[in-house]
């Protein structure tokens, strides 16, 4: 087999958790009196909680001192946890599952490759854990995507070769964290957005796993 491992990114991928997050910075930036945007949300998918903050702060032109950033952290983080302590497997996107069942069906590895540090709580909620053999998340990366340390371990891992990987991504840090790994990337997402994939599909309901070997 030409690939032998699949490597997901959560956020935005398998479950669209963009909203929550979106939600709950919202609600934090009340503090600055800022108010953040669906084009900035863009820009903070696939990066970490603290890095996320900090772009906000320089959007909203706002010093913060290292105790606000502390408690803002722990606060945007408690708003999000509640928010998707609702979630369930109907928010799966669509496509996901049956992707999922034709790779196991035909022998390939699966691992999640995400920065988030409430992967497990959400792979939980939505039934999605069983699914992978190897969960890498932001509990045991330091560094952040466009890296590619959190893919490499992913692969790592499951005992494959970067170049018998394949990433799913919707982040543009994300799709280059895969090429800087030296994997194939099929995007998820909008082609005029996302830059350098391989592929880009809208939706895991237009792709076959049997295409995969056109990568
Ligand atoms: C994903 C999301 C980001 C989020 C990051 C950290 O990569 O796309 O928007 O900031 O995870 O998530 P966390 O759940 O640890 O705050
Ligand atoms: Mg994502």
């Amino acid at each position: 087999m030409k690939y032998k491992a699949c490597l997901f990114d959560l956020d935005g991928v398998l479950v669209d958790t963009a909203v929550y997050h979106f939600q709950a910075w919202k609600i934090l930036g009340k503090h600055f009196n800022f108010e953040l945007s669906h084009e900035q949300n863009e820009e903070l998918k696939g990066i970490s909680r603290v890095e996320s903050l900090d772009k906000i702060l320089h959007w909203a032109h706002f010093q913060a001192t290292q105790d606000q950033k502390g408690r803002w952290l722990k606060e945007k983080n408690e708003t999000y946890l509640e928010l998707i302590s609702h979630m369930n497997p109907s928010e799966i996107l669509p496509g996901v599952i049956s992707f999922l069942d034709q790779l196991k069906e035909q022998g390939y590895l699966i691992a999640l490759g995400s920065a988030s540090k409430n992967a497990g709580i959400i792979l939980e909620k939505t039934g999605l854990t069983n699914w992978f053999n190897a969960i890498i998340d932001g509990n045991v990366v330091t560094k952040s995507k466009p890296n590619p340390e959190v893919f490499l371990k992913g692969a790592e891992a499951l005992g494959c070769p970067a170049t018998a990987c394949i990433v799913f991504e919707d982040a543009q840090a994300g799709i280059d964290a895969a090429k800087a790994g030296g994997m194939k990337v099929v995007g998820v997402g909008s082609p005029t957005i996302l830059r350098g994939a391989d592929k880009v599909i809208s939706s895991f309901t237009e792709l076959q796993v049997s295409e995969l070997l056109l990568l």
